[in-house]
């Protein structure tokens, strides 16, 4: 058997922009038209679309498919022949006809792959190659795409051929395949009018953030991902912060951390009771108080040093937390 297979590049072929490959006695059975396939091209491999399948070559010698990507065909048959219809009908090269139909990133990406063959920068290189040399040297084995990401002001490409003639480095090609995957969410919309939200939230133990969650729902018309919930009323961030390991997901101080501390124990929200002046004026709790032990820690103030300073949190992300662990106080 042999398949017809389009490069997602333009190659010069007298007759038809497909080449022509056989397909190894193992994927007989998985190999079928819309199927993205790894072949080689001179002394490359690259991703290829399978447009057909067929028993006889149309030329006399044929190289082997490398292996699948993907059995699930990313184009069905009848977009393939749309796709050969737009290249006819308006002479736009076949590979770009079927990429305008494959949905977004499900092209495979060749990439570079740089290999340090060193462990230290000779002193004499030009400076963008000495920068991408100490790169790999300190992070190992990388990506161009990653290096490029890494030396926003470098040519990545002059340095690494330069790397590679002196022998610096090793180059080498990979495919990464395609990242997109279905995506599933979970989506909410509120089912109950207002009325007969406090016979329901009677009684549970997170009434506030419940009561919290249920008025931002009812302010979307639409369903709503349960991610776009999470941030809104806090709680993500609340466990993204890892304030959630002490002071617990019902904020009532017995996180699975809480219990290997001794005093003071992790403070428990659902009392709100609050023991830091923070700013001074003769009051504990605050907005401005929490603030400060949120952001300083405890210690500052003559608590206990673990509740650590929160230096990477913004100061919106604070006043998230803090209005997120008062909906605890009951
Ligand atoms: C490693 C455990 C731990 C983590 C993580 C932690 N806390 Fe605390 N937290 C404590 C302890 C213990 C206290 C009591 C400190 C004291 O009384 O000296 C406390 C006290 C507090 C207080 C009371 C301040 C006051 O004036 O009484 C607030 C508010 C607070 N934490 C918020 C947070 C927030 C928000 C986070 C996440 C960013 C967080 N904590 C993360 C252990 C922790």
């Amino acid at each position: 058997m042999y398949a017809q297979v389009l490069v997602f590049r333009p190659i010069r072929l007298r007759h038809s922009p497909l080449l022509d490959y056989r397909v190894p006695e193992s994927l007989t059975s998985v190999l079928r038209s819309g199927v993205l396939v790894v072949v080689p091209l001179r002394t490359q491999v690259l991703p290829g679309l399978v447009m057909g399948l067929s028993d006889t070559p149309s030329v006399p010698k044929t190289r082997d498919i490398v292996r699948v990507l993907d059995p699930e065909p990313v184009l069905g048959e009848r977009l393939l022949e749309l796709a050969r219809w737009m290249s006819r009908e308006t002479l736009a090269p076949l590979h770009r006809c079927v990429q305008v139909m494959l949905p977004p990133g499900m092209r495979p990406k060749a990439f570079l792959r740089l290999v340090p063959r060193v462990d230290h920068v000779p002193p004499d290189l030009p400076l963008p190659a000495a920068a991408l040399l100490q790169l790999l040297v300190d992070r190992g084995t990388l990506r161009d795409d990653q290096a490029r990401a890494a030396l926003r002001n470098v040519d990545v490409r002059r340095a690494r051929q330069y790397l590679k003639r002196k022998g610096y480095i090793d180059v080498a090609r990979i495919l990464r395949m395609p990242g997109v995957r279905v995506k599933q969410v979970q989506v909410v919309q509120l089912a109950v009018e207002r009325s007969a939200w406090d016979a329901g939230l009677v009684g549970l133990q997170r009434r506030q953030l419940y009561g919290s969650v249920l008025a931002f729902l009812e302010q979307e018309a639409d369903l709503v991902e349960v991610s776009v919930v999470r941030a809104e009323t806090g709680i993500e961030l609340f466990a993204r912060a890892g304030c959630i390991y002490c002071h617990g997901k019902n904020g009532d101080g017995r996180g699975p951390v809480a219990a290997a501390i001794v005093k003071p124990k992790p403070r428990d929200f659902t009392a709100a009771e609050f023991k830091f002046d923070a700013d001074d004026n003769g009051s504990t709790g605050s907005d401005a108080d929490l603030l400060q032990v949120i952001q300083r820690g405890a210690l500052t103030f003559g608590g206990s040093a673990i509740m650590m300073p929160n230096p990477a949190l913004s100061e919106d992300e604070i006043k998230t937390l803090i209005a997120f662990l008062r909906r605890f106080e009951q």
